[in-house]
């Protein structure tokens, strides 16, 4: 399913004040339901969420089961308001990988049309997932 219209609405609720680019994210899981989530930045920079982990614990928080995500989709908006594919961040690949399973899809928006298509298993190979106890 192509999420670029509901993507583009959660742009506005952003809150990205200090870089200007605005995140929106939807992690869907096994049974096709979406959760969104967007970057909300914060003066004490370090602290800022990206939309991917808002997105994620919006869905773990509803219930969502571990290794029950399928599919993130996501757009990004640059400080000129030019779309921008944005590739998750480190620690956010951590997180999908705990929290998808290895399959998962990630969709990366350009335009309505455009969708770069990669896998967690490719962005985060050898992912650390287990204590192995
Ligand atoms: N950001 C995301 O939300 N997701 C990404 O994949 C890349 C970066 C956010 C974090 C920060 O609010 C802004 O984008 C600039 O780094």
């Amino acid at each position: 399913m192509n999420y670029f219209d509901e993507l583009v609405r959660l742009l506005g609720n952003s809150y990205a004040p200090y870089s200007h680019f605005n995140v929106a994210s939807i992690v869907v899981d096994r049974d096709g339901k979406p959760y969104s989530g967007v970057n909300v930045e914060s003066v004490a920079y370090p602290t800022t969420m990206c939309a991917e982990r808002s997105a994620i614990f919006h869905a773990i928080s509803s219930g969502v089961k571990s290794g029950d995500i399928t599919e993130v989709h996501i757009l990004a908006r640059d400080a000129q308001g030019s779309l921008s594919p944005a590739t998750p961040c480190g620690a956010c690949r951590q997180v999908i990988a705990e929290q998808s399973n290895l399959k998962a899809r990630i969709y990366i928006y350009s335009s309505k049309d455009a969708a770069k298509q990669t896998s967690i298993e490719k962005l985060l190979p050898d992912a650390f997932v287990s204590l192995g106890t």
